[in-house]
């Protein structure tokens, strides 16, 4: 192959990446070189625009941490990650809807009992929650356990106030009871803006993009038999429910969340989880 020029070089690229061993990597890669090279030519891209290109990825890199991963950001905000969940998750009617998961949960939070407040002095308003974790016909589901994670009243999570070393607040981890049921008390989730101190922030101000979404509880429930649901509880009214920077609010998960006569808010929910087979 020789004197490959812009006409041929994708013809060249595909037939030259399609021949390893494994026919899904054959398929991925061929398209996304297709891809790639429809891009360059659609936006006639320079070699400066390239090489900022280059940088920017680059930069994304260097900004992962064990805290901190830019580049789930980077997806959350191009529409890829919501993309994907969609695509995957097309779940019986009746059974609880996916979301995004986002950057902020860590495996190592605490395990807690029934009723235990996970806020452990984060700050924010106080949040009764009673969850109930169902089958497609209403069914308990015993012994699931429910991740539950979120921001504070400034729009932190625990992970991005580096004061606070490895201590975690706003998140615990729970079993269901042989109802189903875990209750828990935190804090009333609010809006808050997604990090805009690295590279993704410059490209959504660059863009003319909001970084900011709705107020919004993180879960993650796993049960034996039962496809895993990572999704959100969101809360209303909120400005940015029709905004949101990483386009992840379904209405069927939009939550009662009442004001209680003595202060603070109490969050109602049953969860439906679809049987693995099924997912
Ligand atoms: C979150 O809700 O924690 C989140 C999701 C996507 C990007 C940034 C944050
Ligand atoms: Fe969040």
């Amino acid at each position: 192959m020789r004197n490959i020029d812009e006409h041929n070089i994708t013809e060249a690229a595909i037939a030259r990446l399609g021949h390893g061993a494994q026919p899904r990597v054959n398929e991925i890669v061929t398209a996304l070189v297709k891809h790639l090279h429809a891009f360059v030519r659609e936006v006639k891209l320079t070699e400066a625009e390239w090489q900022q290109g280059i940088v920017f990825l680059t930069d994304t890199g260097h900004m992962c941490s064990g805290e901190r991963q830019e580049f789930i950001l980077l997806s959350d905000v191009l529409g890829v990650s919501m993309l994907t969940v969609a695509l995957n998750q097309k779940r019986a009617a009746g059974a609880t809807e996916a979301t995004v998961f986002g950057p902020f949960h860590v495996d190592d939070a605490p395990r807690c009992e029934d009723g235990a407040d996970i806020a452990r002095g984060a700050p924010g308003e106080p949040l009764a929650g009673e969850i109930e974790v169902v089958d497609l016909e209403g069914r308990p589901i015993a012994d699931a356990e429910v991740d539950i994670w979120q921001a504070d009243d400034d729009g932190l999570y625990d992970v991005q106030r580096p004061e606070l070393g490895t201590e975690r607040r706003a998140r615990g981890v729970f079993r269901t009871d042989a109802k189903g049921r875990v209750r828990f008390r935190s804090i009333v989730p609010t809006a808050y803006p997604i990090p805009t101190d690295g590279p993704v922030g410059r490209l959504l101000d660059a863009a003319g993009a909001s970084p900011w979404r709705p107020a919004h509880v993180h879960f993650r429930i796993r049960a034996q038999g039962y496809a895993t649901l990572v999704t959100h509880l969101f809360r209303e009214p909120d400005p940015y429910l029709d905004s949101d920077a990483v386009f992840g609010v379904r209405s069927s998960l939009i939550a009662r969340f009442e004001p209680q006569p003595g202060g603070g808010y109490r969050l109602q929910h049953r969860f439906v989880l679809v049987p693995e087979s099924e997912a």
